[in-house]
């Protein structure tokens, strides 16, 4: 058996969150997701939480699990090493419910950096190619899933609501760096500003948050470097 101490908050009825403590049998290989299901389906019908995929491709189940934001599918149980393991909505966004938090100033500040191909020239008859070396210098970048977890741990972000966060960030470097993009001066501009990439304290703890080992950091430190007009 493992205890399960998950954070409970309905706006419509509780004036605070608290805690609830649930008791589930664990199976080996069980995720936090899958002990979620289990309290669901036996023990109270009533909990909330936001999952898709189950394959850590979706980004939709990212929660704070035992003080570290995490993807509640890839987060198998036994890999914890605790007998009680707590569970809370992602900090600095607001509840909905229970573990289910808003995401809609994440995704206006993702829509602010314009996270799509920017290209006047009129395009080839099959595709824009790139070479294996242009693509590798956005590989990583690529790979960002959209969960919250690098914003919601984003002290800046939690004292600035206006900062772009890491995860807007970490995209608009990925197009800048792209090599069929050809929106350079107009990106840096987006990111330029007291709420831009400067205002990133290079604290890292974006980085240590990101369940797909992506460092927006890195991409951050370019965009800087952008802005004092340096090539990145
Ligand atoms: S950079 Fe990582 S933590 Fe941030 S949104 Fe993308 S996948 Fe999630
Ligand atoms: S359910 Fe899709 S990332 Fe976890």
């Amino acid at each position: 058996m493992v205890t399960f101490k998950i954070e409970r908050f309905d706006p419509d009825v509780d004036k605070a969150p608290y805690f609830k403590t649930y008791e589930v049998m664990a199976e080996k290989e069980m995720s936090v997701l899958e002990a979620l299901f289990y309290i669901v389906e036996n023990l109270d019908g009533s909990l909330a939480f936001r999952y898709s995929c189950r394959g850590a491709v979706c980004g939709s189940c990212a929660m704070r699990i035992n003080g570290k934001n995490r993807l509640a599918c890839q987060t198998l149980i036994k890999t914890l090493r605790a007998k009680t393991i707590t569970v809370s909505a992602l900090p600095h966004l607001p509840v909905i419910k229970d573990l289910v938090v808003d995401m809609d100033h994440f995704f206006a500040k993702y829509e602010k950096v314009k996270p799509y191909l920017i290209n006047p020239s009129p395009a080839p008859a099959k595709e824009r190619t790139q070479s294996v070396k242009e693509r590798a210098r956005i590989d990583e970048m690529i790979n960002c899933i959209l969960c919250g977890a690098c914003y919601s741990a984003c002290t800046v972000a939690a004292t600035d609501p206006q900062f772009l966060g890491p995860a807007a960030l970490t995209k608009a470097y990925r197009f800048l760096a792209d090599s069929r993009d050809a929106a350079r001066g107009e990106r840096l501009k987006l990111v330029d500003g007291e709420h831009g990439a400067l205002r990133c304290h290079t604290l890292f703890n974006c980085a240590e948050a990101c369940p797909k080992y992506i460092v927006p950091t890195y991409s951050i430190q370019k965009l800087k470097g952008g802005l004092y007009g340096k090539q990145s």
